[in-house]
């Protein structure tokens, strides 16, 4: 007996925990995973919720004891898991049945299985889903990407466990196909961004101003209650006060400074770079996690080249402004991609939405993405986010401290690549006549590949050729 109204399939720490916040909300869910053998465990944790949910062993029973037409929710590694899955599936489904891949799922995928199911008359849905463990159960954000019919479907279901900002749910219907994915994937990259700027603002406090963990973790709580409040501010507070309970130490202190990373900010950057967009704060964030990877060279580094870092004369307040700066940039960056991309595949992307449904749930969420919608749903010369009056000013209050805070960090041999990367962007955009005539002047003299004039039409070659 069919009675379920969605299926959730794949009961890692995001599927159960999707599972249980449906649950919540009074939808009938089933359940399965290809660990038989989790189900009990997860069926535990449930507790009263139970009464929702149905859990079934095997794919065909899952299949069946959801309502027609079906919503089916995937929530398992993303690349050919996906796939095998959907083979496996699909024999199994009626038309107009819809699949939800609600992973970190290349957006190329997303496309190309759109195509694939709705030849079958099933609807393809990629969702980004952000907000780690506690959001997925309490209140993710959700970017879906789909036909407008399965966003009908599904719009009452998710609207129900969405994240609330003041009362205005966290998912939105971004466009077909892969929209949804792609704009979580440039979410993971702003998110790369961001973090990466933290962790050269804690470095530079740290081993610039010689303030202990717990002191910087003061300041990062403090700055949480001003124009830097976010999510990653706020964690990044809490994570510094805290003691390993095995040596005493700072908690951070214990930890390897060679960070993981499973692709989506590389994904951002290649996808950028395809685009003809620049994501270089993004690119510098992936760069930094792959060189911390190099710790064996950076040890060896450190006595060759001299790894001294000095004293750094800076005020709390300063490095504030600075973040601020460089965190509308890494956004700025990130809205850049999402534009041309939107061009590209014809997606009509709605910007303030996007912004509106990161301003809770999300990792990034953040008091700037207010700030964004705004300027998003207001004039903005150019269409450029740094360009509308509102952030353009705060960029003007903030972008010397910037400047003041890499001249000290450069002098001083101290890592900030995403910080410099902001600023090597700022600078370059701001400028009417840059000096990209002498790159066509050279390309021109070696290559022959002839140059635009200012002054008249047509492909010219230089005085070099006569
Ligand atoms: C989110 C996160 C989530 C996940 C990333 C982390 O929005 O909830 O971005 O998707 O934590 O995959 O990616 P890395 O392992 O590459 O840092």
């Amino acid at each position: 007996m069919a009675t379920a109204q969605i299926g959730v399939y794949g009961l890692g720490t995001m599927g159960s925990a999707l599972a249980l916040n449906l649950a919540e909300q009074g939808t009938r869910v089933a359940v399965a995973n290809r660990e038989v053998e989790w189900l009990a465990g997860f069926m535990a944790e449930a507790g009263p919720l139970a009464a929702v949910l149905e859990p079934c062993k095997t794919l065909e029973d899952f299949v069946a004891s959801i309502k027609l037409p079906r919503v089916i929710l995937f929530m398992i590694p993303s690349g050919a898991p996906m796939d095998a899955m959907i083979a496996a599936v699909l024999p199994l489904l009626a038309p107009g049945d819809t699949l939800i891949d609600g992973g970190n799922a290349d957006f190329h995928d997303t496309r190309r299985r759109s195509d694939d199911l709705a030849s079958r008359n099933i609807h393809f849905v990629g969702m980004g889903v952000s907000g780690g463990e506690a959001g997925a159960r309490h209140g993710p954000s959700m970017m879906v990407g789909g036909s407008g019919h399965s966003w009908q479907q599904l719009q009452p279901i998710f609207t129900a466990i969405a994240a609330k900002y003041e009362g205005d749910p966290c998912v939105a219907h971004l466009g077909p196909d892969g929209a949804g994915h792609f704009v979580k994937t440039v979410h993971n990259g702003i998110e790369y961004a961001d973090m990466q700027v933290i962790a050269e603002v804690y470095g530079l406090m740290r081993y610039g101003l010689a303030r202990s963990p717990h002191d910087i973790g003061a300041a990062f709580t403090r700055w949480n209650e001003g124009p830097l409040r976010s999510y990653l501010v706020e964690i990044t507070g809490k994570a510094l006060g805290y003691d390993d309970p095995a040596t005493g130490h700072p908690a951070v202190d214990v930890i390897q400074d060679a960070a993981g990373q499973k692709g989506t900010g590389r994904w951002t950057v290649i996808e950028a770079a395809r685009l003809g967009q620049s994501a270089s704060m993004i690119d510098a964030a992936v760069a930094a996690r792959s060189w911390s990877s190099e710790k064996a060279t950076r040890v060896l580094a450190e006595a060759i080249l001299c790894g001294d870092r000095t004293a750094l004369d800076l005020g709390v307040d300063v490095l504030e402004a600075a973040f601020l700066a460089a965190r509308i940039l890494g956004y700025a960056q990130g809205f850049r991609i999402l534009e041309a991309a939107s061009r590209e595949y014809e997606w009509t992307l709605n910007y303030v939405r996007i912004a509106q449904i990161w301003r809770a749930g999300c990792i990034i969420r953040s008091a700037l993405l207010d700030d964004i919608a705004d300027a998003f749903g207001a004039d903005m010369p150019g269409g450029q986010l740094i360009l509308a009056p509102s952030i353009a000013a705060k960029l003007d209050e903030t972008i010397p401290a910037l400047r003041r805070v890499l001249a000290a960090a450069i002098v001083g041999g101290h890592a900030v690549p995403a910080l410099s990367a902001a600023i090597g962007w700022f600078d370059t955009m701001r400028q009417g006549r840059g000096t990209a005539d002498i790159i066509q002047a050279q390309r021109d003299f070696f290559g022959h590949h002839g140059y635009a004039r200012l002054d008249e039409k047509g492909v010219h070659h230089g005085p070099w050729w006569d």
